[in-house]
């Protein structure tokens, strides 16, 4: 008997992934969120620790890469539809989330941290929050915090925000008492106003943050991997975080 004929296509010619525009690799993020993405207002470009990740990431596949801004609220949806290839957004690897998209290898390590204006005197722990009322932005891990404390017995309103910067402002103008959100976000903000805004109570949370793919998109998971391990290999990735999160 003659053995089956070898595979004629080869993987290079053809990756097997599925992208939405042939040749370009389109990232979908809610670009409000400095460091990690924003929308340079000067040059109305996206910047950021996750677009140079993932413009390093596109490089190494052999892609163009487009960003395209969404809500944070719909961004899975939009990933699930195929509206883009992939989300990269400072999005905590979630065991929730895992139920309706995939997760890359963590690229990012942060924790959740109470955010409160630089001359607030009477909260200092998770603690006093009690009574208070905390800014999130909605469907975030800081959301989820928010939401664990209360059910601890903590017993505070939770007001949600659209973004994290609607919520910042609304804690700096003595709208609410504090917000919870990523560290590197809030250390970012205190940065800039370090008379405005100061954190407190330590870290509430570890978290890990990942690209998300679509479940139906295995093979490009598996090459965002790849690439992400590249990155991280050659030096690339630590003159990223230089670059963002150096003195
Ligand atoms: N890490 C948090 C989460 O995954 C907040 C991320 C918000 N990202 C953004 N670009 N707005 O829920």
């Amino acid at each position: 008997p003659t053995p089956a004929p070898e595979a004629t296509v080869t993987p290079e010619e053809t990756p097997a992934y599925k992208l939405v525009k042939p040749g370009v690799l389109t990232v979908g993020m809610d670009a409000t969120y400095p460091p990690f993405e924003y929308i340079n207002e000067t040059t109305d470009e996206f910047e950021g620790f996750d677009v140079d990740l993932m413009k390093e990431i596109g490089k190494r596949l052999g892609l163009e890469v487009e960003f395209v801004n969404v809500a944070w609220e719909g961004i899975i949806p939009g990933l699930v539809a195929h509206k883009y290839d992939c989300i990269c957004s400072a999005m905590t690897i979630t065991e929730e989330r895992k139920k309706q998209i995939d997760f890359s290898d963590p690229y990012f390590e942060a924790w959740q941290v109470i955010v409160v204006r630089a001359d607030c005197t009477d909260i200092t722990k998770p603690e006093d929050l009690a009574g208070k009322v905390v800014g999130v932005q909605i469907g975030t891990t800081g959301q989820f915090v928010a939401e664990d404390l209360v059910k601890s017995g903590i017993n505070f309103e939770i007001k949600t925000y659209d973004t994290t910067p609607d919520a910042l402002l609304d804690l700096k103008n003595g709208n609410i008492d504090a917000v919870i959100i990523d560290n590197g976000v809030a250390e970012k903000a205190i940065k800039n106003n370090p008379d405005v805004y100061k954190t407190v109570g330590g870290k509430l949370s570890y978290e890990e943050y990942g690209i998300a793919v679509a479940k139906d998109n295995p093979e490009l998971l598996k090459a965002i991997n790849q690439a992400l391990k590249e990155v991280k290999e050659d030096g690339t990735y630590d003159k990223i975080y230089q670059k963002w999160f150096g003195e």
